[in-house]
């Protein structure tokens, strides 16, 4: 952590993820949230408008304290409680089946050990549970590929960690979790290094 980390990475986060282009996604990732959710990498708190009525409380992930800060119109505005429950992610700090859903948009790109983060939210999760998510990572297509490797380490620099390639489908499924709904292409309006998408909805393979 240092000082672009902790006080210039969370306001250029708010401003990019925070784009009108974002919101329909958004709006579609949350739409079948439900009971007690668990968010990792709550950010500024751009989802929280769009939680639906059938969530009774958040739990949110965030390790950014400036982040936590920005998204303070947002959570006065919205009649759900959302707590800021924990830091990481990669440990989270709740009894196994504690969640009826969980929720991850534009995160897995930048948690560190993502594999770790998964599984804790397989086993942080209630039976029956369900994972929402819309993450960019790989691209489809070689020539957008070979650029995101290019490109990769200068944004891994400038945006907090945040990784172009990872393939967050294969993640999933080997964090053990089956893909209920998988749906993939490229967001209008970002370049497409950025804007390979993958929203989905995902439970814990049982057993
Ligand atoms: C690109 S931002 C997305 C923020 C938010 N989910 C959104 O859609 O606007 C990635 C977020 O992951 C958070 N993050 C980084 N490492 C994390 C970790 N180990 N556990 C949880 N969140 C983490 C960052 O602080 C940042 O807020």
């Amino acid at each position: 952590m240092g000082f672009y980390s902790d006080r210039i990475v969370p306001h250029l986060i708010d401003v990019a993820c925070g784009m009108s282009l974002t919101e329909p996604v958004r709006e579609r990732v949350c739409a079948e949230l439900h009971g007690h959710v668990v968010e990792i990498g709550f950010g500024s708190g751009l989802n929280v408008p769009f939680y639906p009525a059938t969530v009774e409380s958040v739990a949110a992930v965030e390790p950014a304290d400036l982040g936590w800060k920005l998204a303070r119109e947002r959570l006065a505005a919205s009649p759900i409680p959302v707590e800021r429950s924990g830091l990481d992610g990669q440990s989270l700090p709740f009894p196994d089946n504690t969640f009826d859903t969980a929720l991850s948009t534009w995160t897995m790109c930048t948690i560190p050990d993502v594999d770790a983060a998964l599984r804790e939210v397989r086993r942080v999760l209630k039976p029956g549970g369900t994972l929402h998510f819309v993450e960019h990572g790989l691209a489809p297509h070689e020539k957008v590929r070979r650029w995101q490797y290019r490109f990769e380490p200068i944004q891994k620099t400038v945006a907090g960690g945040c990784h172009l390639t990872r393939d967050i489908p294969t993640l999933v499924r080997a964090a053990g979790f089956e893909l209920r709904d998988l749906d993939t292409f490229y967001e209008k309006g970002s370049p497409k290094i950025m804007g390979a998408l993958a929203v989905g909805v995902t439970e814990p393979v049982a057993g």
